[in-house]
């Protein structure tokens, strides 16, 4: 590792192989022996072309994507896509059943965390159809937060909704569906309608290319913004299936809302992902990890490598907490293996926490900052309990405003064993009391 480089654990964008980072900064000044960088050349010139298309080739592989379905490369992070997937699905659905009223079309969201919630939001903004919660997990929360994937009792589905949306892996939150189906915390895809055609749309950005995507074939749309484990910033991933290829215009003629032309997804598959200029050095920044990952053994092994990690965390986790040093903000079953969320109980500990982690090297650790609003009694519950930690209440009245802190662990692909067992070493060395004098 180069000396000027620290551990980095920040949830996104994130650390990247350095070999990708010096394989990168050679090309920055010659692409492909064409003598003109990868940030100069021009996304129509044939190398970029036949770059593009092997990127396309390694995600297919790597993933099994089928051929029912294209990987386009387009832009706008998965922020984006929480408004591309309502609005080419809503045109879908127009196109299929061009009489119904808009309240008679439904979009089911499955909300277990800060991301889908956000997803959530913005279909309810953009409107078109009415809003359904198939599940929201603060509702089975003893605190009413996103610390759990729900029973599969509790999903309530549509019959034909326009799109059914959820996030395989909560950044924020450290929330994730299981990956064996047969955990009560797997995603419950016995309960959809059986619909050869699914309309089901999956938010895979902070796991995509970390472990194998169930079921991924009967999906609608993956989609995956690139910084966490695939790239830098600028590029985001969507694998459609060709069914969602429509003509937002027929569909707009019949009554659904414009779509952007940036964001049909039919635009950017006819054009084979270069309708526009994209990302080009984002784009092959992931190529090189993508021929990396291949080499080392594709998804089967960063799979492996990511639950030994997650493990490893999770272990010292535990560890602390039955000595109340440490508090998960997870319940058991439903931990992510990339975002691993916790508390450093007592007084100033988590600052103290931070500190010598940074002293060490070991850098973006802090957690994310949310603002929650909580009625005054349920603050009298859980808030007033934790102030002394990472709970702060900065506000008055009916309502406390409460600023959640903590730590956030991102073990995104890039994170080795051995900087993992670094950062393991530290949190038993923060237990036994050395680090807390
Ligand atoms: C799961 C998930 N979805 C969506 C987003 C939003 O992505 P962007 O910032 O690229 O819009 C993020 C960002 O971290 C995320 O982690």
């Amino acid at each position: 590792m180069s000396s000027s480089r620290v551990i980095y654990f920040g949830p996104g964008p994130s650390a990247l192989p350095e070999d990708v980072l010096e394989q990168t900064s050679k090309a920055l000044f010659n692409f492909n022996d064409t003598g003109i960088g990868i940030a100069e050349v021009s996304h129509r010139s044939k190398d970029f072309q036949t770059y593009i298309t092997h990127c396309e080739a390694l995600i297919r592989e790597q993933l099994h994507v089928p051929p029912t379905h294209k990987i386009l490369f387009t832009q706008g992070g998965g922020s984006g896509q929480f408004s591309a997937v309502v609005l080419n699905m809503l045109a879908r659905h127009r196109l299929l059943h061009p009489n119904l009223d808009d309240d008679d079309r439904t979009m089911d969201y499955v909300i277990t965390g800060s991301w889908s919630n956000a997803a959530a939001d913005e279909a309810k903004r953009l409107g078109g159809a009415k809003f359904h919660v198939a599940v929201d997990a603060r509702t089975y929360s003893k605190d009413g937060k996103f610390d759990n994937i729900p029973p599969h009792a509790v999903y309530n589905f549509s019959p034909d909704p326009a799109l059914i949306y959820y996030c395989e892996n909560e950044t924020v939150n450290g929330v994730q569906f299981a990956k064996d189906e047969n955990s009560p915390a797997s995603f419950p895809f016995h309960l959809l309608p059986k619909d050869k055609l699914l309309p089901l749309v999956g938010d895979y950005s902070s796991s995509f290319m970390s472990r194998r995507i169930p079921r991924l074939a009967d999906h609608a749309i993956i989609y995956a913004g690139a910084q966490k484990n695939l790239g830098p910033a600028g590029l985001t991933i969507v694998i459609v299936r060709q069914d969602c290829l429509v003509d937002v215009d027929a569909a707009a003629r019949y009554g659904a809302t414009p779509v952007p032309v940036t964001m049909s997804y039919k635009t950017l598959s006819d054009k084979g992902s270069l309708f526009n200029t994209p990302p080009v050095l984002a784009i092959y920044m992931a190529g090189l990890v993508l021929e990396r990952n291949k080499k080392l053994g594709g998804v089967e092994y960063y799979e492996d490598l990511n639950q030994k990690k997650a493990d490893k965390v999770y272990g010292a986790l535990r560890e602390g907490e039955k000595r109340g040093i440490f508090r998960s903000l997870v319940n058991i079953g439903s931990g992510s293996m990339m975002n691993i969320v916790f508390e450093v109980l007592g007084e100033g500990a988590e600052a103290k926490f931070l500190a010598e982690a940074e002293n060490r090297g070991l850098k973006g650790l802090k957690g994310h900052r949310s603002v929650y609003s909580m009625p005054l009694q349920r603050c009298a519950d859980y808030g007033y309990r934790s102030l002394g930690g990472t709970m702060q209440a900065f506000d008055a009245g009916n309502c406390l405003t409460l600023s959640l802190t903590g730590i956030r662990v991102s073990l995104y692909n890039a994170i080795t064993e051995d900087q993992t067992s670094k950062l393991v070493s530290y949190m038993k060395w923060f237990i036994v009391g050395e680090g807390r004098q």
